[in-house]
């Protein structure tokens, strides 16, 4: 740190803290080291900086006040998890689910490549706290980074600065530690994008460390979110009892005023935000739904026998193209000022633009690649103004559904947890599980389309349980058995649900409406978990039938909902055998009681299937 300027320095009462600094700042070399104070005046500064220097450009203040777009390099747009490590002590505790590196020898690894890597820029420090400061299920990180784009994000989506410093003291802290990897050596012009060819996003789940290097985006740079929030966070919940997941958490209040919380997993760019701020249909009759969470619940068992849950972040990082004043009129309302976007197309008047924003697109406009680009343009070349997985990062104070319990410390209630995925075919609109064991089957079993929110092929059917499998820090078998652990130790248990937004008739058109109709399918499970609404069985659970979901306003026939519920046993034979790959891989670390389940599933299937196929004979049985 010698001949660093540090601010606040003396400020610090945390000793870890101090000595951390110091060690990286030796080996990264920064030109200045600052620590962040979380304050207004701090962020507009960091803003004013980055416009000065290209990083940022500031939107037209009349139509996005307070508002900034970024542009990153093409090769850096989205999560890699090619490179994501989880290094743990022992290779089996990170489970086949993750890449996995030895500590000792991945630590020795990073500091080779990260010495003197903040050469010629300036080391944030960031105090952060996920959930609100001084809950009892929140946790307290430090950042470390040499990315000012990361500050102004990492404020928006934590609670940042001396406040958090005040109430950690001297206690244990998440180690953080990031670099774009992108030192400017004397007389060179710093990078539009600073980033490395060269990736790194490691995670030490047994000493809580974080050190990720060479990305300046999203979940790889801003390290409380996927990172902490998710990789160190289910670590930590299984050894604590309590469970860090891909949720989102909505309240949703009926017509007579009766709340009922409910979380909902889906892998990332699967529409989380959407239904975290659904609006109803006029049609239902004055149901609202409220919104504490859009993509991360910690949830705790608590003193009343039920589990509670917290939104441990501040703010969204949603996926901009398909949000529209028609899909999501409170995402659009939270971003009309004080926000930053990412890798979207900038209109001549200063504003921004996506695929989707409006049904006619800008005549012309910058695309996220600084080039022109006309509607006509994109028709020949099919170049898109926004990246598929471009975000808008705001605060969650802005959103106009935010529940008035958002930032309880208690955290709320859970009633329901529902579990979904992008599925073309095969698995019904919602179906509801027999018991708490059974949903933890179903979660742990969910196969989805993969989408632009990771680098890689889009539209495979992958295997993605409980929406974790980029985010679960250690083996999935424990993860499951952790999970059946947690519905032992709670006496009111939530309900769960499966849902498929996304399947398709066969001319390739998806079935369901979606968005707000999405309330019609909340309806029936809020009244299956107030034991008002009726339901049949099916060969994976208890579905509704026709009559018994809400249809007003919604010309749908009982033909096509026989269609888009149907269990066909053809295909749920294959998805059985589809699942096998997964239990293959984790069948060392897999609970008994899974394998029974996965079994009973398997007879019934394979029992209707084969009286489909010869009712006569099934017939001859019965009447034996
Ligand atoms: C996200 C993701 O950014 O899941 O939320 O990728
Ligand atoms: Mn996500």
């Amino acid at each position: 740190m010698a001949g660093c300027k540090v601010n606040l320095m003396q400020n610090l009462k945390n000793e870890e803290l101090k000595r951390w600094i110091q060690e990286v700042a030796d080996l990264t070399q920064p030109s200045k080291i600052y620590i962040c104070d979380g304050s207004q005046e701090e962020y507009d500064r960091l803003c004013n900086e980055m416009v000065s220097s290209g990083i940022l450009k500031k939107l037209n203040p009349e139509k996005r006040p307070g508002s900034f777009l970024a542009c990153s390099d093409p090769s850096d747009v989205a999560r890699v998890e090619d490179s994501t490590y989880i290094c743990s002590k022992n290779k089996n505790d990170a489970g086949p689910n993750n890449n996995w590196a030895d500590p000792v020898e991945m630590k020795t690894k990073l500091n080779t490549i990260m010495k003197g890597c903040m050469r010629g820029r300036t080391m944030y420090v960031i105090p952060f706290s996920m959930g609100p400061i001084g809950s009892p299920i929140s946790q307290i990180g430090v950042e470390i980074t040499d990315s000012p784009y990361v500050v102004i994000n990492m404020r928006i989506m934590t609670r940042i600065g001396n406040k958090v410093l005040e109430s950690l003291g001297n206690s244990e802290f998440v180690h953080c530690l990031h670099s774009v990897g992108a030192p400017i050596e004397a007389g060179q012009k710093d990078m539009k994008w600073p980033c490395n060819k060269t990736k790194y996003i490691t995670h030490f789940p047994e000493t809580k460390e974080i050190i990720s290097f060479g990305s300046g985006y999203g979940g790889n740079a801003l390290l409380g979110k996927k990172c902490f929030a998710l990789r160190i966070g289910s670590y930590m919940g299984k050894n604590e009892g309590w469970l860090a997941e891909h949720m989102l958490i909505l309240g949703a209040e009926s017509p007579k005023g009766e709340k009922t919380y409910i979380a909902a997993a889906f892998p990332s760019a699967c529409g989380k935000t959407n239904f975290a701020m659904l609006i109803p249909p006029v049609e239902m009759n004055g149901w609202k739904v409220t919104t504490i969470g859009d993509d991360i619940a910690w949830i705790k068992p608590a003193k009343d026998g039920r589990l509670h849950a917290i939104n441990p972040e501040a703010g969204y990082f949603g996926v901009a193209p398909g949000t529209s004043l028609r899909t999501n009129k409170n995402a659009i309302l939270t971003i009309a000022k004080n926000t930053i976007f990412t890798n979207v197309g900038l209109t001549e008047d200063g504003d921004i633009w996506w695929e989707g924003l409006t049904d006619v697109p800008p005549a012309k406009l910058t695309d996220w690649q600084g080039q022109e680009w006309t509607p006509e343009i994109a028709k020949e070349t099919g170049r898109k103004a926004a990246h598929p997985n471009a975000r808008f990062t705001a605060p969650a104070s802005q959103c106009p559904s935010v529940d008035q319990n958002w930032e309880n410390p208690e955290g709320v209630p859970i009633s329901a947890f529902i579990f979904g995925g992008r599925r073309a075919t095969t698995v019904p609109l919602v179906t509801e599980t027999k018991d708490w064991d059974h949903g933890v089957y179903w979660a742990a079993t969910i196969g989805s389309e993969t989408t632009a929110a990771a680098v890689g092929a889009v539209g495979q059917v992958r295997r993605d349980p409980f929406a974790m499998l980029p985010f679960c820090g250690y083996h999935m078998g424990d993860y499951f058995a952790h999970w059946m652990d947690i519905g032992k130790k709670i006496t009111n248990p939530p309900k769960i649900f499966g849902v498929n937004w996304f399947r398709k008739n066969a001319e390739g058109k998806f079935m369901w409406s979606g968005y707000g109709d999405n309330m019609r399918v909340l309806e029936w499970m809020i009244g299956r978990v107030h034991g008002t609404a009726h339901a049949v069985e099916t060969e994976i659970g208890k579905a509704p039938s026709f009559t018994d979901m809400n249809w007003n306003g919604l010309p749908m026939t009982e033909e096509q909902f026989t269609e888009l519920s149907k269990v066909d046993t053809n295909e749920w034979l294959n998805e059985l055998s589809l699942q096998d790959e997964l239990i293959e891989k984790l069948k060392d670390r897999l609970p008994n009681k899974f394998l029974e389940i996965r079994k009973e599933t398997q007879i019934k299937i394979e029992s209707r299937h084969s009286s489909i196929k010869n009712p006569g004979l099934n017939l001859t049985a019965k009447s034996l």
